[in-house]
């Protein structure tokens, strides 16, 4: 058999990824630990210069996902000026966590290759991110890449037990649609107004 999915395929999958926020998702309907490992793996062969291999997952599920809301919301207060500080967006990184079966927070480890600039590691980890997506899609299960300021201070890096050079790029949250919410649709600027031919 051909290891070359057709493009076709490939296409359609790619076209029918999209973000599912976590208040259209069933946070009762589990999801099966194959699925999940199956994300990981796909995450692992994303593309790496000098296989640095920078992507870092940290899974959050059942009750740790509470203790993720209460530290999530904690360093929102912690890190936000006073001016700034929005009492929805609290209430939301209270809530959001338990209303996905599972959470991923998306990690970068730094590695010490000093041939390698950390923007390329932080671009590793978004080929891994774009793999579990496009992975979940394809099993019909809703993923959304959340990425407030707050998830990189260094509070939440302590929270994570991130490393000095090492960052959180945000939350993934992951879950079945719950009853009555459709796959969403999305748009897209005409890709030939972002293409220049010379
Ligand atoms: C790096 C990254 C960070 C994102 N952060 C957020 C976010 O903080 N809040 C949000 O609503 N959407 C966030 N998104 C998701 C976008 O809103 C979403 O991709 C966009 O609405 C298009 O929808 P689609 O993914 O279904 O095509 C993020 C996406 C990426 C790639």
């Amino acid at each position: 058999m051909s290891q070359h999915a057709t493009v076709p395929q490939l296409s359609a999958l790619i076209r029918h990824r999209r973000t599912i926020k976590p208040a259209q998702m069933d946070p009762g309907l589990e999801v099966p630990r194959e699925l999940l490992d199956e994300l990981f793996e796909n995450a692992n062969w994303a593309p790496t210069h000098g296989f640095t291999e920078p992507w870092r997952f940290k899974v959050f599920s059942g009750d740790a996902r509470k203790t993720l809301a209460e530290n999530y919301q904690r360093l929102y207060r912690e890190t936000t000026p006073e001016g700034e500080f929005r009492q929805d967006k609290y209430e939301k990184f209270g809530i959001n966590p338990l209303l996905a079966p599972v959470v991923v927070a998306i990690c970068m480890a730094r590695g010490d290759n000093p041939k390698i600039p950390e923007l390329e590691e932080i671009e590793a980890v978004a080929c891994a991110v774009q793999n579990m997506h496009l992975t979940a899609a394809a099993a019909g299960l809703g993923a959304f890449w959340s990425s407030p300021p707050v998830l990189g201070s260094e509070g939440f890096k302590a929270f994570l037990g991130l490393g000095a050079g090492d960052r959180c790029l945000g939350l993934f949250y992951l879950g079945w649609l719950k009853g009555g919410e459709e796959w969403p649709t999305s748009r897209r600027r005409p890709v030939g107004d972002k293409v220049e031919w010379r």
